[in-house]
């Protein structure tokens, strides 16, 4: 039987406190912002939206502008109507003109082509004249948000126009969009000829998991909280679950999916995230090296999986048709852009385990996938069961083991589950949980989740971003996985009908070892 005991405000919520930059009125630093795929999907979704929230927060400089540069020819005028348009389709809050026109009137727009020499001296030639407008100073940060084959060539180009050298005080930074690489080869090779022009401090690889407010407050919440530290390893945790589950299918991005997968697409970023940051030992502060340091440890610590290990720890599959949210969709090999014999997982499910003294032996079971029942994202820590000594002679058959789960998304909260007594005569135990969820204490502040990831590029902050080294570490773990499946072929494929929690064989996975899947509709 499930009860539910709900936390009790035993005060008036106390508001949380907020870093001293964050505060509202403390602004960036004055900037260009430039955005290659201006005409793209990343920066009408999202990055225009965010600087939006920004701006009306007022941590944007007043002293700030936007030049997106794309092959679609159009006037300064055009992009501004089109991107206005888009406004009403993607703000995360209702627009309004004081906060809107003022930066609005700061976009600007440039024909050309990436991989173009002159486009770089038409954009030089822009910003010395926008940056002399909006009084810029002369920092510029470049946002990356093209196919990832111009990422490379971009920097080169920057470099080669001198448009990435940092003096006379001003700063030159970029921003990457993942996938940063697709494999652990083109990763080194990218950050090899990335790193031949920039500097590792004016890099700023960017996963958007890490803009999620619940997946930085991972970090606070073990390091900020005296009682979970001391019961967070080996000797107290069974083992942890994680689960990225999409609803939707690949939206139109088959061309892109069919060269990724669902492995690439977000395990070495998104889901390494989560476990780094659920299991990455003490940072000595929120120093950007000294976090990403402790990151980068783990990710090391990963134990690497040998051939074999890949056949019994790694199961993939593939979506057919099937009912999503009471919708009857097609299967994966029928969306646009995919072939018709398509190989490419849609899920993935894999069991890792980390090789140091304070995991040895728990097993991480991860698992994601498009085309599932739900859509939810979390990492479920499940302790140890209590020993059953003092209920041999009671009517109670099991003990339920404690259980804590960080909901990112779109639940966002953390529960507590613990056995408790039953009223009755009876000795009878239930399962309860002690929920928190943001939106009851906080509030909801919609956002894009780019805000502070482009805030924090503009003051310099490169804590959430990632380093050359966790980048590769991350490819390291996963190459054998995409070397095997490369050279074994699925059979099965499609494996599982959409709407289903993915194949059997990842239901195996846990089972076979005692474990299940957190029932997550529970
Ligand atoms: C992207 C992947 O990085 O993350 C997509 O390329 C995926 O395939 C998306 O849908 C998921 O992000 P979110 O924020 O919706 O969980």
């Amino acid at each position: 039987m499930k009860t539910m005991a709900r936390v009790e405000h035993a005060e008036p919520a106390v508001p949380p406190t907020i870093p001293e930059r964050e505060r509202p009125g403390k602004a960036a630093d004055p900037c260009v912002m430039v955005v290659f795929g201006g005409t793209g999907d990343l920066n009408k979704r999202k990055l225009i939206p965010a600087l939006y929230n920004l701006a009306t927060s007022n941590l944007l400089a007043p002293e700030f502008a936007v030049i997106g540069i794309g092959r679609t020819v159009m006037t300064t005028e055009e992009f501004r109507r089109k991107i206005d348009q888009d406004m009403r389709q993607f703000a995360t809050v209702p627009v309004e003109p004081a906060g809107w026109q003022p930066l609005l009137s700061r976009i600007y727009y440039l024909v050309g082509d990436a991989q173009d020499k002159d486009t770089y001296v038409r954009l030089r030639e822009l910003l010395e004249e926008v940056d002399k407008n909006h009084r810029t100073r002369g920092n510029y940060l470049y946002y990356l948000a093209t196919a990832p084959e111009f990422f490379g060539e971009v920097v080169r180009q920057l470099g080669a126009a001198r448009l990435a050298e940092e003096r006379d005080g001003h700063w030159r930074r970029v921003i990457i969009e993942k996938p940063f690489g697709h494999d652990l080869d083109s990763a080194r090779v990218l950050n090899r000829e990335i790193n031949r022009i920039l500097k590792e401090n004016q890099i700023y690889r960017i996963d958007h998991y890490l803009g999620k407010e619940t997946v930085q407050n991972i970090l606070v919440f073990r390091f900020s909280n005296g009682i979970f530290e001391p019961i967070w390893n080996r000797r107290y945790i069974d083992h942890v679950e994680i689960t990225v589950a999409e609803t939707v299918g690949v939206e139109g991005r088959g061309g892109y999916y069919e060269g990724s997968g669902a492995l690439r697409d977000m395990v070495p970023n998104h889901i390494f995230q989560l476990i780094s940051l659920t299991t990455m030992e003490p940072p000595i502060s929120f120093d950007a090296d000294a976090v990403r340091d402790e990151q980068a440890k783990i990710l090391r610590a990963i134990q690497p999986m040998s051939p074999e290990d890949v056949l019994n720890r790694s199961v993939r599959g593939q979506y057919g048709e099937g009912v999503v949210e009471g919708q009857r969709v097609p299967g994966y090999r029928s969306e646009p852009h995919v072939a018709p014999d398509s190989a490419t997982e849609t899920f993935v499910a894999l069991k890792l385990l980390i090789d140091n003294w304070r995991w040895a032996d728990v097993p991480f079971y991860v698992r994601t996938g498009k085309r599932l029942p739900r859509r939810v994202s979390e990492v479920a820590i499940r302790f140890r069961r209590a020993p059953f000594v003092l209920f041999r002679k009671t009517p109670v058959e099991r003990l339920t083991p404690n259980e804590l789960v960080i909901r990112i998304q779109p639940d966002e909260g953390i529960s507590l589950r613990f056995g408790a007594k039953i009223p009755g005569p009876l000795l009878r135990l239930g399962a309860v949980k002690m929920n928190f969820d943001y939106a009851d204490y906080f509030g909801s502040t919609p956002s894009t989740g780019y805000e502070r990831l482009l805030y924090d590029c503009m003051v310099g902050d490169a804590t959430l971003f990632q380093r050359a080294d966790m980048v590769e570490a991350g490819w390291s773990v996963v190459q054998p996985i995409i070397d095997v499946w490369r050279a074994l072929p699925p059979r099965n494929f499609p494996n599982y009908a959409a709407g289903a929690w993915g194949p059997k064989d990842g239901r195996d996975l846990l089972e076979r070892e005692g474990n299940h899947w957190r029932d997550i509709d529970s």
